[in-house]
């Protein structure tokens, strides 16, 4: 018998202070980038945690930093014994999977990584 309490999902709470999930469903359904700005505590983070779960997408999450650059989030090619091997970098992978990607604090990113961007169907955050 299918146990009703596991089958539960939680959601997390999010309360919209003006038409963001109107803007989010026109965005995702035009796959465009969308930069969520906003002091801390703000909710950005909560509002892209709500949105994934809400429409069960996945979402993939980086932090970024000083030293993100276009290849950490496209991927690179590795040397694995004799052979050259490619990895996928989070952005590929949100492409191939239709996965969200959640760039925290892409402001402190590399500029090479708005191309990656532009070039791609991403949701970028926290550009403070
Ligand atoms: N609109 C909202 N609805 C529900 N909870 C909210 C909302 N805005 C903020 N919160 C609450 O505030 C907390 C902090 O929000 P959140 O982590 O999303 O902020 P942030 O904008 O991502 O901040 P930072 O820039 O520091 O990353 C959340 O865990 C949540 O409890
Ligand atoms: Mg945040």
């Amino acid at each position: 018998m299918d146990n009703p309490v596991s089958e539960y999902k939680k959601i997390p709470y999010y309360r919209p202070t003006g038409k963001e999930l109107e803007i989010f469903d026109k965005v995702w359904q035009n796959r465009l980038p969308l930069l969520l700005k906003g002091p801390t505590g703000s909710g950005k983070s909560r509002f892209v945690e709500h949105i994934s779960s809400i429409k069960n997408i996945r979402m993939i999450t980086v932090s970024c930093h000083e030293e993100t650059s276009a290849t950490d989030l496209i991927g690179r090619f590795i040397i694995k014994g004799a052979e050259t091997v490619w990895i996928d970098g989070p952005l590929t992978e949100a492409v191939k999977t239709g996965a969200i990607l959640y760039l925290d604090e892409v402001a402190e990113a590399r500029p090479d990584v708005i191309v990656a961007i532009i070039l791609s169907q991403t949701i970028v955050g926290n550009c403070i």
